[in-house]
């Protein structure tokens, strides 16, 4: 049997058809509001001990940790392809992670080494340093840990020694991860005292308390050895009106831009931030949202490469200056075809 449909009378639209601008591809391109192009990737790196190494994360499928040398040619690649600027965390070695975070300090320790290799080859990318104790300490936690509690004043004064040492090994950004009071006036006074007035502060202001880090702990070698959970300092993800006021005291402290972290659970404090504040506002898309899409697209859920591009556009289309995602160099190499 075959159907037929009969034309409905719309008179009533009054010739209001929103479909009209959707129906060619020119059409669409034309109304477009947003875009996305290299420049908005910051490509987030895994650094180890070695050369020539490269290991995988398991909950990280695609993502390798990287040894030093390595570390450099992705950053010939991502330049290559037109992203801005690198994020580093350092999967410290065991017998260097202790309870006071020395080796956050040390001028010699892998970010110190990563960062001034790629700055000595690669000059023209940006080098964002990650400031928080949790890659140096044996505890997992950001901070100092005392009678298990997370220490704030103490922690900030070993973030200021290790933001300086990553500063003279070329860090261009100093992006503090540790939700600490105080930490980016601290680092502004800190910098400018030593010669680097020039020294960016790229402050992970809103920051929730969050499931969704977990493979970046399993990357830089941190899940196992934290005890309980971040509650402390890292926010309560029920609220909204106190990440305004993080974001507020990190802008009258002397940052030059400011992060939320994670990235699409959050884009509602992406857009609040954007229309709160006028400074340039990231999101990170954080390793349980990379592991989400890489499994759900594994499992045959979602085409892989059509969410990943949907979930970029949408922190954009949330307001956001720009990305830290796992996906940077793939995403940049495809936009530049
Ligand atoms: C820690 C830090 C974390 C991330 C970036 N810096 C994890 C945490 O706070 O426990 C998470 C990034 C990601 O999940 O991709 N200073």
């Amino acid at each position: 049997m075959t159907e037929t449909w009969h034309k409905h009378d719309m008179d009533f639209l009054g010739g209001r058809r929103l479909r009209r601008s959707r129906r060619t591809a020119w059409s669409r391109a034309m109304v477009r509001e947003s875009v996305l192009t290299p420049a908005d990737l910051i490509w987030p790196l895994f650094v180890i001990e070695g050369h020539n190494e490269k290991t995988q994360i398991r909950t990280m499928p695609g993502v390798e940790r990287l040894s030093v040398d390595l570390c450099v040619e992705a950053a010939k690649a991502a330049r290559d392809a037109g992203i801005p600027a690198l994020a580093l965390f350092p999967n410290t070695p065991d017998h260097l992670r202790s309870q006071n975070g020395a080796e956050a300090y040390n001028p010699d320790n892998l970010m110190c080494r990563a960062l001034s290799a790629i700055k000595s080859a690669v000059p023209e990318i940006g080098l964002i340093a990650d400031v928080a104790l949790d890659e140096y300490s044996s505890d997992g936690q950001d901070g100092l840990v005392r009678d298990g509690e997370v220490l704030n004043d103490e922690t900030v004064a070993v973030m200021i020694k290790s933001a300086l040492v990553q500063s003279k090994a070329g860090a261009d950004i100093i992006a503090p991860s540790d939700m600490m009071d105080g930490r980016v006036a601290a680092i502004r006074e800190a910098l400018d005292g030593e010669g680097f007035e020039q020294t960016q502060i790229m402050a992970y202001a809103a920051k929730y308390a969050s499931f969704y880090y977990g493979p970046f702990r399993e990357a830089v070698g941190t899940g196992s050895r934290l005890v309980g959970d971040k509650r402390t300092y890292q926010m309560d993800y029920a609220n909204s009106d106190e990440a305004m006021r993080e974001i507020e005291q990190d802008i009258a402290e002397g940052a030059d831009s400011v992060m939320v972290k994670p990235g699409l659970p959050y884009l509602d404090i992406v857009r609040r931030a954007k229309d709160s504040f006028n400074i340039p506002i990231y999101a990170y898309q954080v390793s349980g949202e990379y592991a989400m899409i890489e499994m759900a697209a594994a499992a045959g859920a979602i085409n892989r490469d059509g969410a990943i591009l949907e979930s970029l556009y949408a922190f954009k289309r949330a307001g956001a200056n720009g990305v830290l995602t796992y996906y940077a160099l793939e995403v940049a190499r495809q936009l530049g075809k």
